[in-house]
């Protein structure tokens, strides 16, 4: 069986991925089946720079081939920031809700058209030789209070385009498949089925 490292901790991402891959003959192990390795510093100034960085670095460990992920929102009139700086935007001891009281703030009474914004993933898969690069992208608006709570991050203010929810009011299953996540795994998805046939 075919073996892919997802560089992650994160169950909900493991679990999404897996039930991408599993169905495809992939055996998935993750960093929570391998403690010990350290964390790694996200010094790049792009998503996908952050992502090469991750499996590059799991893959010198762990010498089967690595998915890392980065990703995170861009504000249109924030000039896309919080973009890689997502997880911190608030500064330190940043968490979800100190980020999303940050980002309500710093749109203020901005009208609501105006408030576009998308997610983005990258997902870089790294053999050793090789990165290939799976992106995905999903547009939508920050509304001016936080919805629902099924979600995490951005999810209770972020309504993606053609709905009328948020993506914490949504749910998973019509979030991964609407998602800059499901999306990049999409296409990862494709490609190895792809490679599968060669
Ligand atoms: P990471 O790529 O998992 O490190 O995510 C970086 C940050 O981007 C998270 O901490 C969230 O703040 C934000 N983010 C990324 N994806 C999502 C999402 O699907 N919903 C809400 N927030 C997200």
């Amino acid at each position: 069986m075919k073996k892919i490292f997802v560089a992650s901790k994160n169950k909900g991402k493991i679990s999404e991925i897996k039930s991408y891959l599993s169905p495809l003959g992939f055996e998935i192990f993750s960093l929570l089946d391998t403690p010990g390795i350290p964390e790694i510093e996200e010094t790049g100034t792009t998503f996908e720079e952050n992502a090469k960085i991750k499996a590059k670095a799991v893959f010198d460990i762990i010498k089967i081939p690595v998915l890392a992920d980065d990703s995170g929102l861009e504000v249109d009139l924030l000039e896309g920031r919080p973009g890689v700086f997502s997880a911190r935007y608030s500064g330190i001891g940043a968490n979800d809700e100190k980020n999303n009281t940050m980002l309500l703030a710093e749109l203020g009474e901005t009208e609501l058209n105006k408030r576009t914004a998308r997610f983005k993933c990258v997902i870089v898969m790294h053999d050793g030789l090789n990165n290939r690069v799976f992106e995905g992208e999903c547009e939508g608006i920050i509304i001016f209070q936080p919805r629902g709570n099924r979600g995490f991050g951005y999810d209770p203010l972020f309504m993606p385009v053609g709905y009328t929810k948020t993506f914490a009011e949504l749910g998973n299953d019509i979030k991964n498949e609407i998602s800059h996540r499901g999306k990049a795994l999409k296409s990862l998805v494709k490609f190895l089925e792809l490679e599968n046939t060669m």
